[in-house]
């Protein structure tokens, strides 16, 4: 059945950081939740207390009365709630998680069999906290991925609650999360790495944070506005191969005693192979400029 977006209601199970924010981000722009259920009761009251709808205790009665449902467990649980619900009478429903990993496909891989259809709707956002984070929810980019009527309906909904949408194919599901990675986790292993270093030199925690934090937000701000690429300053761009060695003399001399030889190799890797992702954004922002020597020391 094609339900119209302002009439579907949105049933939650589990009610954790992203259930709550989602739920109460949906309610704020107009959309029928339904309610929550989850592992431990006292969850599911506190959804429904802060999302003015309805706890239950009791599963088939929340897919009753749902036309789509969410299930924000964590990744590991998908399944397995999918399996709980899937007898429950999920015929014309639209079953939906909110990983960044896992395709409807995978999950929901029978889900014809049921007469329903699934997708999957992720938050392309850190969402940390359960009573904050759905006031950011709007300039969250969601990547919907699933065949059915339902990807028509929550492009509308996420669209209309001034979000950004574009769908993709489940086979790059996979590939589509370690793009994600890439700017998002692994920064925070970055950032550890830089907080050790500024260790190295003095700092406590604390003061490296402080002094980083401008550095950082600077320059993220102007990778989101203008991209890598014209966003690059540093030793690199400039073909400074100088600096270039200075830091893997740096490194070494930090690490390079003979019991920590192991630790420097691996530090001097890992900067000279982010140091070539860099070097391909140099090359591409000045490609007149001659790169041969800092590339030779990258290698
Ligand atoms: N957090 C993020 O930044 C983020 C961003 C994008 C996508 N996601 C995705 O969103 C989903 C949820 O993540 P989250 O961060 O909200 O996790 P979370 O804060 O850990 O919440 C998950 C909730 O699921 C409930 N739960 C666990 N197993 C259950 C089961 N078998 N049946 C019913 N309820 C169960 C737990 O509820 P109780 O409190 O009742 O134990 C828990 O509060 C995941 O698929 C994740 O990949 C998360």
């Amino acid at each position: 059945m094609l339900r119209k977006a302002k009439d579907i209601k949105i049933g939650f199970i589990g009610a954790g950081k992203v259930g709550f924010s989602l739920g109460r981000f949906l309610v704020e722009h107009g959309t029928h939740v339904t309610g929550y259920y989850s592992r431990h009761g006292e969850s599911a009251c506190e959804a429904a207390g802060f999302t003015s709808s309805k706890s239950y205790d009791n599963l088939e009665e929340l897919v009753n009365d749902s036309d789509a449902l969410f299930l924000t467990v964590p990744d590991g649980e998908i399944q397995k709630v999918y399996d709980k619900i899937k007898d429950l009478g999920i015929s014309d429903k639209y079953i939906c998680h909110c990983s960044g990993s896992l395709s409807s496909k995978e999950t929901f891989f029978d889900i014809d069999n049921y007469h329903a259809s699934g997708y999957s709707i992720h938050p392309l956002f850190p969402v940390s906290s359960k009573y904050e984070s759905y006031k950011e929810l709007s300039d969250a980019f969601f990547c919907l991925e699933g065949s059915g009527p339902g990807i028509e309906v929550f492009k509308v909904i996420l669209e209309g609650a001034g979000a950004k949408t574009r769908t993709i194919k489940p086979e790059v599901k996979a590939l589509y999360h370690l793009a994600c990675v890439y700017s998002s986790n692994l920064m925070c292993g970055l950032v550890k790495e830089s907080m050790n270093l500024l260790g190295d030199c003095g700092f406590t925690d604390e003061e490296a944070l402080m002094a980083l934090k401008p550095l950082m937000l600077s320059n993220m701000a102007h990778i989101g506005e203008e991209g890598p690429v014209k966003a690059l300053t540093g030793p690199i761009e400039r073909g400074d191969s100088s600096t270039i060695e200075k830091h893997i003399k740096a490194l070494n001399d930090a690490y390079g005693s003979q019991s920590e030889q192991s630790k420097a190799d691996e530090e001097i890797t890992l900067y000279r192979l982010i140091s070539s992702k860099v070097l391909e954004c140099a090359k591409e922002k000045n490609p007149d400029r001659n790169y041969s020597e800092l590339e030779e020391k990258l290698n």
